[in-house]
């Protein structure tokens, strides 16, 4: 059995060190890679949005699998691509990937079948005059969103009347280029954030224990939006109960309804949440695992973790099992200074190898110059711990990072706060 992953972060080498525990003992490839999927896989120079690089890969390696991490390819039409040359695919078509890929799309969705999510309108850059005096008139905090995607950046929550115009005028200007073609105005919602995945065929459905990400730059959740900074699992804020009402209220009308539109959605319906004193609400919808989510979920797998994302793949989910381990994991993430604004890169990392002896250590934006390795991204390192309890877990993953140096090292220490808090009460 051979397993293409396709990507290059933090997200990519979780899935990798989850394959590659398989008992299947599958061949593992990554396109591209990075520093550190080289452990598990071979490294092959074709980039995550090269379709037709990645499709004759495919086909010319023989792939049995191609388990697509970002969410680019898959709106590109990837997994169609793959399916048309006969290769099975973990990810949806490119009309499934578009709840991730217009924000839009996914509220109209949500509005038509009745999921609960915040109040929303969208407007299309001709509509400019009319977004203005929508957002002046909007309530405060107010949520905008470009539509289209924007690599985690093209959300931004406005506290105030002058900062909800500055914003409004840079996505009308064109800020995020034709992901801000069409803008999404949101009622802000007050509550916790958590992450939950449903991995599918597009019928049957499992869901996988409940993240909690942390999005912001700053300790307090504070600062600029990140791609997220730390994670861990399972969250408490979501108990079985809740669980129940996300499988019930969300995953189940969604898969139906993308099922009616004519979507083939094979893979992971990520879903977003905001857990408010009215019950679970949708803040978004992506197409594919979280990052740093996954690097979290995955290691809470008991269970042959190829078996689930095949089954997922080849319509078979009815079928399978999938056994959660007790115990937790959490993810501290390294990133350069600077980061999610301009950042320096090549900046010679060490300490990997200590920190390996106490965490999990999953590169994200890294690159090897010669026998270094050194910084080639924002979010550098995604260093993992997992133990009994949260404590525990979270007790080795800064242990990890604690061993870890490079120039301008940056981190939140506040990873896994909610969820302890949460655990103790
Ligand atoms: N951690 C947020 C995301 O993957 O979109």
């Amino acid at each position: 059995m051979t397993v293409l992953v396709v990507g290059s972060g933090g997200r990519e080498h979780a899935l990798l060190r989850a394959l590659a525990r398989s008992p299947q003992e599958p061949a593992l490839l990554c396109a591209p890679g990075n520093a550190g999927t080289e452990t598990f896989a071979e490294s092959i120079a074709v980039a995550a949005d090269d379709i037709d690089g990645l499709v004759g890969l495919a086909v010319e390696r023989g792939v049995d699998l191609v388990v697509v991490g970002p969410e680019v390819p898959l709106a590109l039409g990837l997994a169609d691509r793959l399916r048309e040359a006969g290769v099975s695919a973990f990810g949806p078509d490119a009309a499934g990937a578009k709840i991730e890929g217009s924000k839009a799309y996914a509220n109209a969705l949500m509005d038509r079948i009745g999921v609960p999510t915040a109040a929303s309108r969208a407007f299309t850059s001709d509509e400019a005059d009319a977004a203005r005096a929508y957002v002046e008139a909007h309530d405060l905090p107010v949520v905008l969103k470009a539509d289209g995607l924007a690599a985690g950046k093209g959300v931004v929550i406005a506290d105030t009347r002058e900062s909800a115009r500055q914003s409004l005028d840079e996505m009308l200007e064109g800020a995020f280029g034709d992901a801000g073609a069409t803008i999404v105005v949101e009622a802000f919602m007050e509550g916790e954030e958590a992450s939950v995945f449903a991995v599918t065929d597009g019928e049957a459905f499992v869901l996988l224990p409940a993240a909690q990400d942390h999005k912001r730059i700053g300790e307090g959740d504070t600062g600029p939006n990140t791609g997220g900074m730390g994670a861990y699992a399972p969250a408490p804020a979501v108990d079985a109960d809740l669980m129940d009402r996300v499988a019930n209220e969300i995953v189940a009308p969604v898969l139906a309804s993308l099922a009616e539109e004519g979507a083939d959605y094979r893979g992971v319906l990520y879903c977003g949440l905001m857990l408010t004193a009215s019950g679970p609400k949708v803040v978004e919808f992506n197409c594919r695992f979280g990052d740093p989510e996954a690097q979290v979920v995955l290691p809470l797998i008991a269970s042959d973790p190829l078996a689930l994302l095949l089954a997922a793949a080849t319509g078979t989910m009815e079928e399978a099992e999938v056994e959660i381990r007790e115990g937790a994991a959490a993810c501290v993430v390294l990133a350069s200074a600077g980061y999610p604004g301009a950042y320096e890169k090549g900046k010679p990392i060490s300490g990997l190898e200590a920190a390996g002896h106490v965490a999990t250590v999953l590169h994200a934006g890294t690159q090897r110059e010669g026998d270094t390795v050194v910084t080639a991204g924002g979010r550098v390192l995604g260093v993992v711990g997992e133990g009994a309890t949260l404590q525990d877990a979270l007790d080795a993953a800064y242990r990890g990072a604690d061993a870890i140096s490079f120039d301008g090292k940056t981190l939140r220490r506040d990873i896994g706060q909610k969820g302890l808090a949460r655990a103790q009460a």
